[in-house]
């Protein structure tokens, strides 16, 4: 990373980038959006099919839930910034490949490097296996992890609440944690 690195320098870097095959198959690159000094960082897995049409995060149904999630912890989607592991989406929403993670990590280590933020929010297994290394997410979720200067919080991917209410709850309750912890 240079001394002049700036997140729209990332941001076109992404939308031009042939690291891994994904960018055969996308409409659109997935850079993230939100402000520069964001204290919270989201981070998930991939694309989906909205996302990919739309060149912005978390805009399907699990990017709705997230924002009643921030919501309900007196947050907006424009306190934060956004992102996942992959930039590009996989076809029919498979899981990302290795490959495809070690391909796009740098940008996501450019983005937290600018950023800075208090607290990176994981989202799901393969952002907490990417990230900090695999760990099972029911003993994961609500807890707090300290990796070389930055702190990280673990919980379910929206996805996961979508598709069984339960999770919904715990997510809940996990967001009730972050709040304590952000003093908001
Ligand atoms: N799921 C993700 O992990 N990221 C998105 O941007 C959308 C859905």
């Amino acid at each position: 990373m240079s001394d002049n690195d700036s997140l729209s320098k990332i941001v076109s870097e992404i939308q031009k980038c042939t690291k891994c095959p994904l960018h055969k198959t996308r409409k659109n690159a997935v850079p993230g959006e939100g402000p520069d000094n964001a204290r919270l960082m989201f981070v998930g897995e991939a694309p989906g099919a909205t996302e990919d049409r739309t060149g912005l995060p978390f805009v399907g149904r699990s990017g709705k839930l997230l924002v009643s999630l921030l919501e309900n912890i007196g947050l907006s989607r424009e306190d934060v910034y956004i992102t996942s592991i992959l930039k590009s989406r996989p076809p029919k929403n498979r899981s990302p490949k290795k490959s495809e993670i070690e391909a796009c990590f740098p940008f996501l280590e450019r983005q937290i490097n600018l950023i800075k933020p208090e607290i990176i929010v994981l989202l799901g297994g393969v952002a907490i296996s990417s990230i900090i290394g695999p760990w099972k997410l029911s003993e994961a979720h609500g807890k707090f992890y300290e990796g070389k200067g930055q702190k990280y919080f673990m919980t379910y991917h929206p996805a996961a609440a979508l598709r069984f209410p339960k999770f919904r709850d715990i997510m809940m309750a996990d967001f009730a944690i972050l709040k304590t912890e952000l003093n908001i």
